[in-house]
């Protein structure tokens, strides 16, 4: 039931703190700490390489997850698209743990490259928001995203949920964690909640940058690139405005030719290391004739961004930038005229290869 909101993607956009906070509470012991099921912990650190297979958002998450393992767990991990695994598949590690991130569980791509990883005799995890569902049931264990059902195509809710179970999951098979999580996630519900306050700023960014272009661009650097694959996949499944999420770096080694007269570019600015060389890319575009839109972090902002976001932990960044990227899909979707929670051609799950 969507209740007084126009639209379950706004619902569910709202309840992105609630999200963050229930997992943390769903994810703690007695004692207060954060701790997954130690069989899931054991299977995880047994591992010398993680597979995280994944589709669309939920493929987003999954890259996310890939620097929480490396960094905090020096755990190795690839990430790949489910529907090319079957085929391209990697020479795989001697001990490898496969992880299939899906919000309903039922995604046809993911289900035959688990049914394969399973025949080959690999162990496998499925982070899914529905219990008892296919992926769930024919893996060797389940993590549970706790977002409640999620029921507009697009997805944001879920892949904010996906983003905390990582982090929390990598935090807990870590030796040594450089990061006191649990206090930075309470940090993160509480910017999400502010972001989700200032809706008005959004749907104005998107009158002003996106209510008649055919076509737009996010780039970001490090996280923020993660970020900006979401972003991009956001706008166009329901603005069908085209999009493209690219690292900084990167556009300048073709796409920049198609940025023209007004061409709108969304950047991120969230990662203080990077910031300056994302500022460079920025200024690369303008010269060109791009409209930005800079999403910057509080301590790192300037003069001229659209947005600044409040401070969260670098690496939990993307529970707070994604906030700004959804809002501004949705209002563009709206202003267009288009079906927010039913886009064209677009079914909630997958179930075809
Ligand atoms: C985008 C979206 C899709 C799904 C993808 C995987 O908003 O919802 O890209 O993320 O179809 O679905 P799940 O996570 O159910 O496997």
């Amino acid at each position: 039931d969507k209740g007084t909101y126009p639209h379950y993607m706004l619902k569910e956009m709202d309840e992105q703190p609630a999200v963050v906070r229930r997992i943390t509470q769903k994810y703690e012991n007695e004692a207060g700490q954060l701790t997954i099921d130690p069989a899931i912990q054991q299977a995880i650190q047994e591992a010398d390489r993680l597979y995280i297979i994944a589709a669309g958002t939920s493929y987003h998450a999954g890259l996310i997850g890939k620097q929480y393992f490396e960094k905090l767990a020096k755990i190795p991990v690839e990430v790949h698209i489910a529907s090319e695994f079957g085929y391209n598949m990697p020479l795989l590690s001697k001990k490898p743990l496969f992880i299939f991130i899906s919000q309903s569980g039922e995604t046809a791509d993911s289900r035959q490259v688990l049914v394969k990883v399973k025949e080959l005799g690999y162990q496998a995890l499925t982070m899914t928001n529905a219990p008892g569902s296919t992926l769930s049931r024919e893996a060797d264990y389940t993590l549970l995203l706790h977002a409640g059902p999620e029921i507009a195509v697009a997805s944001t809710k879920a892949y904010v949920a996906q983003v905390a179970v990582l982090a929390i999951t990598a935090y807990v098979v870590a030796d040594q964690p450089e990061i006191e999580l649990k206090k930075e996630l309470g940090i993160a519900a509480n910017a999400i909640q502010s972001i989700i306050d200032r809706k008005e700023e959004f749907a104005k960014l998107a009158e002003s940058f996106l209510a008649t272009t055919r076509n737009a661009f996010f780039i970001g650097r490090g996280m923020d690139y993660y970020v900006s694959m979401e972003g991009a996949l956001k706008l166009k499944e329901i603005s069908y405005i085209q999009a493209e999420g690219f690292a900084g770096g990167e556009l300048k080694h073709g796409t920049i030719a198609l940025i023209e007269d007004g061409t709108p570019v969304i950047a991120l600015a969230t990662q203080k290391e990077v910031a300056l060389n994302l500022r460079g890319n920025v200024k690369e575009v303008v010269a060109r004739g791009a409209n930005p839109c800079i999403i910057s972090m509080e301590g790192m902002e300037e003069a001229n961004d659209a947005i600044t976001i409040p401070h969260v932990h670098p690496l939990l960044s993307p529970l707070a930038a994604v906030v700004p990227v959804q809002l501004i899909s949705y209002y563009a979707a709206l202003q267009r005229g288009c079906d927010v929670d039913k886009p064209r051609n677009l079914a909630k799950s997958v179930t075809v290869e």
